[in-house]
Order: structure tokens, then sequence, then C-alpha cells
């Protein structure tokens, strides 16, 4: 049976006060970070200094997203700091396979993200080296924007693929998840949710996360590809 886990992404938060603001979603199974470099997207958020004060703010384990060039030389920095997830882009990875066995030998879950125009049929043998694979329902670089409902086939068709490798892969989707969208990500296979706004903007953000999580069980224990794990 697959658990939902529900990510808050602190992009939404206020980055001046980054160690209350990860406090206010306690009970997050991951704390989402999402690192910018202004090259791969159009935008510029944090680095590994300020990860690594993360760290010790808080015992939310931390699932770092990274939207930079040349991970392969920047990435297994963030897991030997402690980061428990590690994220890096398909687009951006000169050699992923190799990139993922060394954030696993650091420790660290290994994981993929796809934005929405990259298929994940290419990829298909490179599943058992992960640990988790994003498929983007935004395009990278901005928290807000809304749900691309057209990534629902690629969601299915990369729960198809795990099943079929019969790997314990998680499946994380990231970008205009909310109450509104989580039923359909769940439906389609998703079982890690990234939600930025949609938590940080809540009144109360813990019960965000929360809410957020039953919704998604709910579709997740009535699905055929939930009840087959
Ligand atoms: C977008 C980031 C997301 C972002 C999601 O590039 O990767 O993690 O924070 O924000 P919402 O949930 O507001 O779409
Ligand atoms: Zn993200």
């Amino acid at each position: 049976m697959s658990t939902a886990q529900i990510n808050p992404s602190i992009l939404s938060a206020d980055f001046a006060r980054l160690a209350d603001e990860a406090a206010a979603v306690r009970g997050a199974d991951w704390l989402h970070v999402d690192v910018m470099d202004n090259h791969f997207v159009p935008n510029l958020t944090l680095g590994l200094p300020v990860v690594e004060s993360l760290l010790k703010a808080t015992e939310t384990p931390i699932d770092c997203h990274l939207m930079i060039e040349e991970p392969d030389r920047w990435a297994p920095q963030y897991a030997e700091a402690g980061a428990g997830s590690v994220t890096f882009h398909a687009e951006a990875a000169a050699a992923p396979v190799r990139l993922a066995r060394e954030l696993r030998a650091q420790g660290a879950r290994a994981s993929m993200a796809l934005k929405p125009a990259t298929p994940i049929e290419p990829y298909e043998d490179l599943l058992p080296e992960l640990d988790m694979l994003l498929v983007m329902t935004v395009e990278p670089g901005f928290g807000g924007q809304s749900f691309l409902d057209i990534m629902l086939p690629k969601i299915r068709r990369t729960r198809e693929l795990i099943a079929k490798h019969g790997l314990e892969l998680w499946l994380q989707v990231d970008g205009g998840v909310s109450a509104s969208t989580i039923e359909r990500c769940a439906e389609a296979g998703a079982d890690v949710f990234v939600a930025g706004s949609a938590v940080y903007g809540a009144d109360d953000p813990a019960a965000a996360v929360r809410a957020l999580r039953e919704q998604a069980q709910g579709v997740v224990d009535a699905s055929s590809w939930g009840c087959a794990h």
C-alpha cells in the first residue's frame, strides 16, 4: 500500500524567517527546497549555505529540488550536507546514472525531474537507479502557477513503468498542486505531492498539509495502482 506524502515548498514561504516557516509545517513528510541558479530557470533562489543552515534548524527531512545547470558538479554537495533527497533535472545532467549512484553513495535518496516537455520513455532503463521520479506539472521557475492537466498522461505512463519493473520508486508531482488538483494527480499515480502556495497561502499551513494528505491518501487507497503495492 502506498503512502501519500506532502512536501511543502518553501519557495512560497518568507525567506527572512525560514526556520519559523519550516516549523509552521511541522508534521509534513519532507520540506521541499527549490534551488534555482538563474540559468536552468529564469529565477534565482538559494544555494548550499542556506540549505546547510536549514538542515540545522529543522528536524523535517529536506527534499532538494535542484533547478540548476551542471548538477553533476553541484548535486553531490547537497547530499553530503545532509539533504535526505536530492533531485536533479534530466535535461541538465550529463551523466544521470553516475550522478544518481553518487547521491546514493552519499546516503541520499536519488531523484530525477522531468520538465513538462521531457518524456519519460527514454529514461525507462534508468528507473532502477532512482528512488524518486519528479514529473513537473508546471514549467519550473516560479511558484503559484496553474497546474498543467496535460501532464496527467505522463504521470500515468510513469506509474505503469514503475509497476512494470516492480520498483519501489516514489512518484512526485510539483507545480500547481492544491486541494482542487491533488486528487487528479493521485488518481494518475503520484504519491509524493509538492505544494507551495496551497500550503503557505493557507491560514494554517500545518492544517493544510494534513488536509492535502488526507485527500490524496483517500484516492491512493481507492486506486488500482495504490492497492497493487
Ligand atoms: C516551481 C517549483 C515548485 C514551486 C511550487 O518551479 O519547483 O516547487 O514552489 O509552487 P506551487 O505549489 O505554488 O505551484
Ligand atoms: Zn520544486
